[in-house]
């Protein structure tokens, strides 16, 4: 490998706290290897080394990569089952979503699998496997995909990537279960041990006025943090899910999991403020990183935030079909069970748990394997718009997430909610929330909840677009 085909790597992959990097345009874009394997790594306040999954040997490593250049990721599998990597709220090919038995094979130890794919739309984007996810994500295998767009350089001074995440552990490093039935059948099991970018309460530095743009990503397979800003003047969220929206107050935003934010606010003027980020929900604010300011003051003349808007196909309402998805509680059919044991098929070659709480329209993804799937839970025809009614009928939030496409969420029945482009979008109990898209490529699209236990437990489905 040639000198600068590393220093190129190193460009591409950046620790998450590491500030922008620098930006390298070469004439033939070259690949860049991700490498999937176990690190013994102890964890921020604990006595004993955990057993981590990364990629690259990183928590929560930052690949910049720029919107619609090809990009090619080589993916190498060193742990001992297989993998895939799915590029979360990527409009990527259907061939490259990730997904093992359903876009791909499922990448076997040892092997390699090369993605391939120009990213349409820039933003805050992360990837992680699509298979024993529970335990892959609970191990830390994730990273974080930024497309930068070349139409917003120079709108911000500094920006900063957080990556928020819990882990599982205990004081010696060993992990508690991923999945328990007590978590997966009600809001998730929890991990005690809260990080940002894998540290305790970091402290990041921006210059006193400047321009702030904070890339904020959930990949915590749990929790739903209400996002505050303490010390900061009207921070605005700028993206959702990596997609410019209108700016609106950051206020409590909960921040599901697989959710991103964009936030902006400009720095105080003076050198050693603090701003603190935190988590509000509960009784008791939660800090979960420190900005301080210092350096040199700077002053801008520009006052708005905004972002250049978001280049997505629009959804035509007038002649959409309309389409009804009940997010349900849900148990294994029995049916189907005595089908999966005559039929010798385990729920381990299809990346499933053989415990079912929950359904989408009362059907569960049990036991079948990849080559007898259930039926699609819509299809779809592509280039035709649908507005989809989401109503969750169960006493948990649910963040319900589509492959593949980016969907406008159009609003919710029971809240003010700021229209908006989301790849995951959090529906709260009781609630009705409507979204709108253009189907996509042909293709089995998964769609399902991103906590991660209530994914494994059921609440699971494709939709098939043809
Ligand atoms: Cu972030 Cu189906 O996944
Ligand atoms: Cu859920």
């Amino acid at each position: 490998m040639t000198k600068s085909l590393l220093t190129r790597r190193e460009a591409l992959m950046t620790g998450a706290a590491a500030l922008l990097a620098p930006r390298l345009v070469l004439a033939a874009p070259e690949a860049v290897t991700l490498t999937a394997g176990v690190v013994a790594k102890t964890l921020p306040g604990n006595v004993g080394p955990s057993t981590l999954w990364l990629y690259n040997e990183k928590i929560a490593p930052v690949l910049r990569i720029r919107r619609n250049e090809a990009f090619t990721a080589v993916f190498r599998n060193e742990l001992a089952e297989h993998s895939a990597i799915h590029w979360h709220g990527v409009r990527v090919p259907h061939a490259m979503d990730g997904v093992p038995f359903i876009t791909q094979d499922p990448v076997q130890p040892g092997e390699s699998f090369t993605y391939q794919f120009a990213p349409p739309d820039p933003g805050t984007f992360f990837f992680h496997p699509h298979c024993n996810t529970v335990e892959a994500l609970g191990r830390g295998l994730a990273g974080v995909l930024v497309v930068e767009d070349p139409r917003d350089q120079g709108l911000f001074d500094i920006e900063h990537v957080l990556v928020l995440k819990d882990w599982r552990s205990r004081h010696d490093g060993s992990f508690e279960d991923f999945l328990t039935d007590a978590g997966a059948a009600r809001a998730g099991s929890f991990g005690d041990l809260r990080t940002v970018n894998g540290a305790v309460l970091p402290t990041l530095t921006v210059q006193p006025g400047a321009r702030v743009r904070l890339r904020i990503l959930n990949v915590d397979s749990t929790r739903i943090p209400m996002l505050s800003l303490r010390g900061a003047a009207k921070p605005v969220v700028i993206a959702t899910d990596g997609n410019a929206c209108d700016p609106f107050a950051l206020n409590g935003w909960r921040l599901g999991p697989a959710m991103r934010a964009d936030v902006a606010f400009i720095a105080p003027s003076k050198a050693g403020a603090e701003i603190i980020i935190e988590d509000v929900f509960g009784t008791k604010p939660r800090p979960l990183a420190k900005l301080v300011t210092a350096g040199q003051e700077l002053r801008s003349t520009r006052a708005s935030l905004r972002l250049p808007a978001a280049e997505l196909p629009q959804p035509d309402l007038k002649t959409a079909t309309r389409l009804d998805v009940q997010l349900l509680s849900g148990s294994a059919d029995p049916k189907l069970e005595a089908w999966a044991k005559e039929n010798g098929v385990s729920p381990d070659e299809i990346c499933l748990t053989q415990k079912v709480f929950w359904s989408l329209n009362r059907q569960v993804w049990p036991g079948m394997a990849h080559d007898r799937l259930p039926p699609p839970l819509f299809e779809l025809k592509s280039g035709r718009s649908y507005v989809a009614e989401l109503f969750n009928g169960t006493p948990h939030q649910h963040p319900m997430h589509l492959h593949g496409h980016t969907f406008r969420v159009l609003g919710s029945s029971e809240r003010d909610l700021p229209p908006h482009w989301a790849d995951t979008v959090l529906v709260r109990p009781k609630e009705r929330i409507r979204i709108a898209f253009v189907a996509g490529e042909p293709g089995d699209w998964m769609f399902h909840c991103h906590i991660i236990e209530h994914q494994e437990t059921g609440m699971m489905a494709y939709l098939r677009v043809s």
